[in-house]
Parts: C-alpha cells; structure tokens; sequence
C-alpha cells in the first residue's frame, strides 16, 4: 500500500517460511566471521542496534561507504547473497521502481533498540538524485517505524512494522527522515523463534 509519493508499505509480505530461512542467514550473518558489531558515531555516542553492512561497509565515524571496516576491525564487508539482491529488486518492482542493491545494512534490536530519526544520504549523489530506492525488511519484533518529511521538523507519522513486512521508499520520498523510536517486545511470530528485531536496509551505491 502507497502511504506517501514514492513510500510503500506492503505488510506481510513474507511467508513465515521466508522469515524464518531469512532469519537462520541473519543469525548465521551476525555470529559469523566477520560478526555485527555496536557502532560507535561521529560524536563519540554508540549506536542502539548491532550492525553488519554486506556488500559495502558504511562507517559511522566517517558516514562514507568503503570495502573494509576501518572504524572497527579492518575487516572486509562480507557479500551481498545474490537471492537477497533478488528479493529486493523483486520488492523495488512491486513498488513500480528499480533497485540493483550493492549492499545490505543489517541490524539487530534488543529490547531496548532504537535508531533516532535520520535521513539515508550517503549513497552516491547520482543514486540519491535518480531517487533509487531503499528497500527494508522487518523480522521479528514489531518496530515503530518513524517516517517523516524531507525537513527534520516536518510531521513525522508513526507505523508499526511488523515481522515479514516490508517499506520501500524512492522517487520523492528517498530523502525523507525515518527512524525506529521503540521495539515492542515479544511480539514477534511465535513459530520464528527470534527475540528482538532484525532489519535489513538495501540500497544501489
Ligand atoms: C534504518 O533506517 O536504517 C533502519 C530502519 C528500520 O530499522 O526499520
Ligand atoms: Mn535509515
């Protein structure tokens, strides 16, 4: 469902049988070789979730993208799962837009995650400019999801993302501030067997 120009909202997109594959690379993903990590911001404050970017690392001291996690353990960013790529660039159709995603921010919520209203400008100017897409999934708990205008003190809305569902925002809203104020705990699916809340964010560099 279209919530704004160039914002959709498709709730349950995913099977449960989706989340849950979804879920194990997830876990796989985070625990693996070159783990998630809290990053630690230009102003010296951590970040609120465990962050793994896949494709291309984005650091949170510099905001710029880069092959190898200089601001954390020099490791290189792990790739992109060619199947990922399909589910987003299936995702940005559904939307009427197209995405060729190079990398994947994904991200872990405890109980106690959050993401302060922000907006996603450090892909190329040339993908930001073309209004490229971002594509998110939601997995396990319920986030509330903030989405506001193209200022930071434009009216922000407030939607619950659910387990499964999916938000795209391209065209005219791909510079629109968003942010996670709350998860909600335990409300995740029963059958998926995940506390706190994985989001995965993909965009074209
Ligand atoms: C983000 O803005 O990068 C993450 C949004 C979310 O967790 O839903
Ligand atoms: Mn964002």
């Amino acid at each position: 469902m279209q919530i704004a120009p160039g914002a959709f909202h498709f709730r349950g997109h995913l099977s449960l049988d989706a989340q849950r594959t979804l879920v194990a690379q997830c876990r796989a993903l985070v625990d693996g070789a070159v783990p998630a990590y809290v990053p630690v911001v230009r102003g010296g404050g951590k970040m609120h979730v465990r962050m793994l970017c896949l494709g291309k690392h984005w650091n949170g001291k510099t905001y710029a993208y880069e092959p190898t996690r200089s601001d954390f353990d020099d490791l290189p960013a792990p790739p992109l799962p060619d199947e990922w790529k399909a589910l987003a660039r299936d995702l940005a159709r559904t939307a009427g837009m197209t995405l060729e995603a190079d990398l994947c921010i994904l991200n872990y919520y405890g109980a106690d995650g959050r993401m302060g209203l922000h907006q996603d400008k450090d892909e190329s100017a040339r993908s930001l400019a073309a209004g490229v897409p971002v594509v998110s999934i939601s997995l396990g708990d319920t986030a509330r999801f903030l989405f506001g205008g193209l200022r930071r003190r434009d009216v922000v809305e407030t939607l619950p993302l659910e387990s499964g569902d999916a938000f795209v925002f391209g065209g005219p809203a791909r510079l629109r501030y968003h942010g996670v104020s709350r998860i909600i705990p335990g409300t995740a699916p029963p059958g998926l067997g995940l506390t706190g809340r994985f989001n995965l964010t993909f965009r074209q560099y």
